[in-house]
């Protein structure tokens, strides 16, 4: 199978690179199909075997079967002119065959570790099935729940997603891109996406500079740093420019600041959509625009092919250019090794699902969960003491649903469920009362609560399995009103009315508003859509055979008028505080007006999300004490160590991720009231104290100022260490210019 595509004498490659020898000999045509993606059209129609046989083929996305990409391989390795092979593309989001949580779930995991691993089996299935790059991590900013594409985010966080998206590049790639089971990376969408206005997909984004450099880009700066391949623009207009002709982007930042030496790829038909946009007039100028913003590759619709010979010849596109993207686009060809290995033999791979993969996938979704509520212990469930358990819902019995948003390639048989897992835990120890309520989440129909109802009163303990299914998360799938969908809350109200000890466990592709749900029940687990493992990772938290760990990447709003509510704010000029907050119902009729105390709140929903970022429950309980720090003071050349004694005196062995949030008091521009700048994950058995230790360098507490210049600027820092963003056991530290400050300040 492994064969030397390239058909250059050896004289000539001892000489010149592979890459700088195919260029010096590609026509400008060919040069433009290096640039050209192809969608796939589901077996090898005539015009595209034609078009890979004349060079005009760079790239196909969204093409599968192992034979039909061999023998599309093999058109161009044998049958062009000179034996490119082509990169096939393929959105491996969160797995292949065996699906991961939804990347919002595994951003909830707070441990790289975890998410590295599920991207690593991700790879080896997908390239098993001759997929060589996958358009993931996307590490785009949100904080809007509303939009359908949260779930395929990494949350609200430049620092977490940031660290999340780097290990997603690193397990998809490893250390060598050349190896059979690694996969390229793509960052996508760069940039702006996750701030589409009032959440609607592909809407208009307006964003300062200042505010895409502190928090939009840093978590493609991680991406770029872990050695992503490649990036993938935005379908969004940005400030008026579209990230896809936005040359700020994709040269200045990109390229001359970041030096970024891979390629990048349009979004679906987003050169074309430059002309809806209303920025360019016509193909041939979109087609312009963007390689003029150095966007190498487009996908899917055909302007680059059509328009850039011409371009180039008029000189309104320089040739440097194209010669530029074209050896961006070979050199990581070069790299996967695809020149030496363009066919893939999936003999050589283990076997997809296999045992090893189906643990990584369970563990991931173990430590994705989220414990939001857990009044009176209701979990972990005694097996020992339940006689029979319900178990409700639409959602607790179906592998699909379970696995979430782009599952192209998911196999839903082998997603194993809550209730098959449920069942398997019961044995014959206990009875199983099986209902689903409503037949889908977004189900108007009642007829169901009479059987979930009965289901329910004959069990002394409920499980309800809710949410929203898979469809109602993802692109172009975004929601006004993120409550519970359909008439679930009804079903959990009426459930409620029995006065069982019920748990609900939610598996949604965003956070919802759960604040007339939480009252229903005596605990609440967020699942997210957790992925072929789901069910027996749920089984094992609700029976305490696991911990849940999981801290929430994103603020959970009690309403959607919240939105957008976020940890890291800025503090306003009046700021809100529990004593200034004045809840409607509260104030008296005929008030006069008055500002005095008024501060930045919402009259019926307060100032507070539900649960804030970081935040999580567990069975342990963890106890934080004796925080120090090395220094009171220390120069730009120093370093301050902050540590703290944490403590699980409970019964129940768990996993704690501690976190470090850093306020800078003052700043050239106002800084954020709290920023995330570490966490660690610790286990910690019955009884078991361990230190925690957080070194911080000057270079972490560095940000853009009102000049978009990176500066670390000395001055006060308050910081705090705790199980999530309202953490209050804290203290201060000086950043000083030199040791002269330093006794100036003593
Ligand atoms: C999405 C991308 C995706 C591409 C290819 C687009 O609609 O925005 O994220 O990678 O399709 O499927």
């Amino acid at each position: 199978m492994t064969r030397s595509a390239t058909k250059s004498s050896p004289v000539e490659l001892e000489t010149k690179s592979r890459v700088d020898d195919l260029i010096s000999r590609m026509t400008l045509r060919e040069k433009i199909g290096q640039m050209t993606q192809f969608a796939g059209q589901g077996g090898i129609p005539n015009n595209l075997r034609e078009s890979i046989k004349k060079g005009l083929v760079g790239s196909i996305l969204n093409q599968v079967g192992v034979d039909t990409l061999n023998e599309i391989q093999r058109i161009a390795v044998d049958e062009s002119r000179l034996g490119i092979p082509i990169i096939i593309g393929r959105d491996v989001i969160h797995g292949f065959q065996t699906m991961m949580p939804i990347p919002l779930g595994q951003a909830a995991s707070w441990n790289p570790k975890v998410v590295e691993k599920g991207a690593e089996v991700a790879a080896a299935e997908a390239a098993r099935y001759g997929v060589h790059w996958t358009f993931a991590p996307m590490v785009d900013i949100t904080r809007d729940p509303r939009w359908g594409r949260i779930a395929e985010s990494l949350g609200e966080d430049p620092f977490l997603a940031s660290r999340v998206g780097e290990a997603m590049v690193k397990g998809f790639q490893g250390k060598d891109l050349s190896q059979p089971d690694r996969i390229a990376a793509c960052a996508k969408h760069f940039a702006g996406y996750g701030y589409s206005e009032a959440g609607r997909d592909y809407a208009y984004v307006n964003i300062s500079e200042n505010e895409l450099r502190n928090i939009v880009f840093p978590p493609f700066k991680a991406c770029l740093d872990a050695g992503a391949a490649t990036f993938m623009t935005a379908f969004s207009d940005l400030n008026g420019v579209p990230a896809t002709g936005n040359e700020f982007l994709t040269k200045r930042v990109l390229r001359d600041e970041w030096k970024f030496d891979g390629f990048v790829v349009s979004d679906w038909d987003s050169v074309i959509q430059l002309i809806t946009h209303g920025f360019s007039e016509n193909e041939k100028e979109a087609a312009r625009e963007a390689v003029q913003a150095w966007v190498d590759m487009e996908m899917a619709s055909r302007t680059y092919l059509q328009n850039i010979e011409s371009l180039v010849k008029e000189e309104r596109i320089p040739m440097e250019n194209i010669d530029r993207a074209v050896r961006a686009i070979l050199s990581v060809k070069e790299k996967l090794g695809l020149f030496e290995r363009p066919y893939t033999n999936p003999e050589l791979f283990p076997v997809n699902g296999n045992e090893k993969y189906m643990d990584v996938a369970k563990e991931a979704a173990i430590q994705s969960c989220v414990l939001l509520k857990n009044d009176y212990q209701t979990l972990p469930l005694n097996r020992d003491k339940i006689k029979s358990l319900a178990v409700i819902g639409p959602l607790a019995d179906d592998g699909f649903e379970q696995m979430g948003t782009w599952t192209f390639d998911g196999v839903e048989e082998w997603c194993q469920t809550p209730l098959q897992a449920i069942r398997e835990k019961a044995g014959d120890e206990f009875e199983i009362h099986v209902a689903k309520g409503v037949d889908t989440t977004r189900s108007k129909d009642k007829h169901g609560f009479a059987e979930a109802i009965d289901a329910a009163r004959k069990a002394d303990t409920v499980v309800m399995f809710m949410g929203e299914e898979a469809i109602l998360s993802g692109e172009a799938h975004c929601r006004a009103d993120i409550d519970l969908p359909g008439v679930q809350n009804e079903l959990l109200r009426e459930i409620s009315k029995l006065g069982k000890s019920t748990i609900l466990v939610v598996m949604a592709g965003r956070p919802l508003t759960l604040d007339q749900t939480r009252h229903y029940v005596n605990s609440m687990m967020y699942a997210w859509h957790p992925g072929t493992m789901g069910g027996p990772a749920i089984a094992d938290l609700l029976f305490g055979d696991a911990t849940p760990s999981g801290k929430l990447p994103v603020s959970f709003p009690k309403m959607v008028g919240q939105i957008p509510i976020y940890y890291n704010q800025r503090n306003s000029g009046k700021p809100a505080s529990h004593d200034s907050f004045t809840h409607i119902d509260h104030i008296p009729s005929r008030a006069t007006q008055t500002s005095v105390g008024n501060t930045a709140f919402h009259m019926d929903a307060g100032f507070e999300p539900l649960y804030p970022f970081g935040f999580g429950l567990s069975y342990a309980h963890f106890e934080y004490y004796n925080l120090r720090q090395s220094k009171d003071s220390f120069t730009k050349k120093e370093t301050i160590e902050i540590q703290v004694d944490v403590h699980n005196p409970s019964r129940y062995q768990g996993a704690e991720v501690v976190q470090l949030y850093v306020r800078d008091v003052a700043g050239n521009i106002t800084r954020p009231v709290k920023e995330l700048k570490g966490f660690k994950r610790v286990n910690l058995d019955p009884g078991e104290t361990k230190n925690v230790s957080f070194k911080i360098k000057p270079r972490d507490l560095s940000f853009y100022d009102r000049n978009n210049k990176l500066i670390i600027e000395p001055g006060l820092f308050y910081f705090w260490v705790g199980g999530n963003s309202n953490a209050e056991l804290g203290g201060k530290f000086h950043l000083i210019e030199n040791l002269d400050q330093n006794q100036n300040n003593a």
